[in-house]
């Protein structure tokens, strides 16, 4: 019987498209998938726009371990983008070739736009600052593995949370749990923009603002840190003002929860020191590992066929 989720989901754009029950269900098949052939005989468009490591492997990885077969870029060098085809025809190119199309890309929209001309379905892989819905997936599914649970946490999100767009959707996500409390730690330039922390507070959300990382580090369940985005800052000297202004150390988590979790997206660049490592909270290439299974568990309920 065809579940809930796969009979109203199309596309996956943006956490705005998954109820709870959306995000449970995929949870739980990220947990019981194993390498079944549900994608054989499929051709999945990977389309890159931007620079990747985890999102395009981990992506291939899922496509490849369930039968797929893949097609598309890793960058835009060696493509027709460069001689200046628009991204409606990349789409409508693609669409002839795939079954599926992924798609990461540095404007804010691009993938609510390709899905809206597609006639395949268009899973976001990240859009500019706006929305990395499976990272958000991966993120969870970190989340219920080390606190056996996705609510009543407190959760610190540390950094650049204003161009960040994995913040966006987790706390988008985490807003639909019961009792979770956000602690947004950042520099004031960097602030979660106000209409993402207006949405969170309609939900109920308690949510406090600080900018010491320190002042928060011992009551929360997860920490959860990111990099400054220096790549969407159009003003280099917008990110002199901010750079190197977390770095977490070994030597900070003394007064910490033994259930502390550090999580981070990745890639690092200088705000969690190596030293972490080798603790017990950190946490980060072992979500980054669950990133096939949840990339598997989309492409499953999007397009998997009956085995
Ligand atoms: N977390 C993440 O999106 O990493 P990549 O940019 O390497 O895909």
């Amino acid at each position: 019987m065809m579940s809930t989720a796969a009979k109203t989901l199309r596309h996956l754009v943006s956490m705005s498209d998954l109820t709870r029950e959306h995000i449970e269900e995929i949870l739980h098949r990220a947990e019981s998938l194993s390498s079944q052939p549900t994608l054989e005989g499929k051709q999945i468009a990977l389309l890159f726009y931007e620079n990747s490591t985890r999102t395009y492997s981990s992506f291939r990885t899922a496509i490849h371990r369930l039968g797929g077969l893949t097609c598309g870029f890793a960058g835009t060098a060696g493509t027709s983008v460069l001689k200046g085809e628009s991204l409606h025809d990349t789409i409508k190119m693609f669409e002839e070739y795939a079954d599926a199309i992924v798609l990461r890309h540095p404007r804010d929209g691009a993938s609510r736009w390709a899905a809206d001309v597609s006639s395949v379905p268009v899973i976001n892989a990240g859009d500019g600052q706006n929305q990395h819905p499976t990272q958000t997936l991966l993120d969870l599914l970190a989340i219920k593995r080390t606190q056996g649970r996705l609510t009543g946490l407190k959760v610190a999100m540390v950094g650049d949370l204003k161009y960040g767009r994995t913040v966006r959707s987790l706390s988008q996500a985490l807003s639909l749990f019961e009792d979770n409390e956000l602690f947004l730690v950042s520099p004031p330039s960097l602030r979660l923009p106000l209409d993402q922390v207006e949405r969170l507070q309609e939900r109920g959300t308690r949510l406090q603002h600080c900018q010491r990382l320190e002042d928060v580090l011992s009551e929360v369940d997860i920490c959860y840190m990111t990099r400054i985005q220096q790549e969407r800052m159009e003003d280099p000297d917008e990110y002199e003002r901010v750079r190197g202004f977390y770095r977490l150390r070994a030597k900070d988590l003394v007064d910490v929860k033994d259930n502390l979790k550090i999580l981070h997206p990745l890639p690092r660049v200088d705000e969690i020191a190596h030293d972490v490592d080798r603790t017990p909270y950190a946490h980060y290439f072992e979500q980054a590992k669950g990133g096939v299974e949840a990339r598997c568990a989309v492409l499953d309920l999007l397009i998997g066929g009956p085995l």
